[in-house]
């Protein structure tokens, strides 16, 4: 397992590391604050997200994940009152710069939510409408993004024979697979994962936590999560947030033997949240 990138400032650069592209941080938080009016809500939190490696965040229910996690492509900008102060960069980019664009940040960047929330259409139309947004591809284009997307996701077999199928017509597991699907089909660079198995029962749980296994490498994925064995399985790094602060950040493995702070202890031993 390899170590984080060192956060900015702190010194500690190993030049021959840091030409590895793995090392490279997709995302990275300088000071990063986000304020709800008066709330403020992501406490000036500097961090880098490992590429093509997965971050789990946990913490207490209100410690800030979700924001910290809508901040990353801006799906907070709706939000009235909301600001954000100290840098956010999205591969060296401001993502809170003037010249970003927001629409490509998101393509760059997909999200799953808690709750799978396909479109209410077919399950081809739910795949391959990402790609007729940004792009005007012909159909046997579209057919092969559908099917590369839904084989990633661990579908296609389940649904190939009924791709005019309404995507509700689906259970609720194979329904957040096809989000992931949707998301992976206009070819982001990370995933955003906000408590994507909370909704499912444990053996659609288990089948999304073998597909991040297995598009990690592939994608940085950073994923939300209440479930303490869920970051323990499915992550290679964890973030602990507590009332908007990060307390503590490592190596998984690391952090769930031997934290260094007694907040991530008693969180992850069950003694509050
Ligand atoms: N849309 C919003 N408008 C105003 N305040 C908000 C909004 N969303 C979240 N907050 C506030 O920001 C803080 C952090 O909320 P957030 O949803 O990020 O926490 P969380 O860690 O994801 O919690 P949970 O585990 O319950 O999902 C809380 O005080 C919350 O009340
Ligand atoms: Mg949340």
């Amino acid at each position: 397992m390899i170590e984080p990138s060192p956060a900015p400032g702190s010194g500690r650069t190993d030049p021959q590391l840091a030409n590895e592209e793995g090392r490279r941080a997709h995302v990275t938080c300088q000071n990063f604050s986000f304020y709800y009016g008066d709330n403020h809500a992501v406490k000036s939190v500097t961090l880098d997200f490992p590429s093509y490696q997965v971050t789990a965040i946990i913490g207490p229910s209100g410690c800030g994940k979700s924001t910290m996690l809508r901040s990353i492509n801006r799906m907070n900008d709706l939000i009235p009152g909301g600001r954000t102060s100290g840098r956010l960069l999205f591969d060296g980019q401001e993502v809170y710069g003037p010249r970003l664009d927001v629409v490509t940040l998101r393509r760059r960047i997909g999200m799953v939510f808690q709750k799978p929330n396909p479109f209410p259409k077919s399950i081809f139309n739910n795949i391959a409408y990402g790609r007729r947004l940004h792009e005007s591809p012909g159909k046997g284009e579209l057919q092969a993004t559908v099917e590369r997307s839904l084989q990633r996701a661990g579908l296609w077999d389940e649904v190939k024979d009924r791709l005019d199928d309404n995507a509700l017509s689906l259970s609720g597991g194979q329904q957040q697979r096809l989000c992931i699907a949707r998301a992976l089909a206009v070819d982001p660079e990370v995933l955003l994962m906000d408590e994507p198995t909370s909704a499912l029962d444990p053996r659609a749980t288990a089948r999304i936590e073998d597909l991040i296994a297995e598009l990690r490498g592939r994608y940085s994925i950073i994923i939300v999560t209440h479930n303490m064995q869920q970051a323990a399985r499915v992550s290679d790094f964890t973030a602990f947030l507590y009332e908007g602060n990060l307390i503590e950040y490592g190596p998984t493995a690391r952090m769930f033997t031997q934290p260094r702070e007694k907040r991530t202890e008693d969180y992850m031993t069950g003694r509050f949240g």
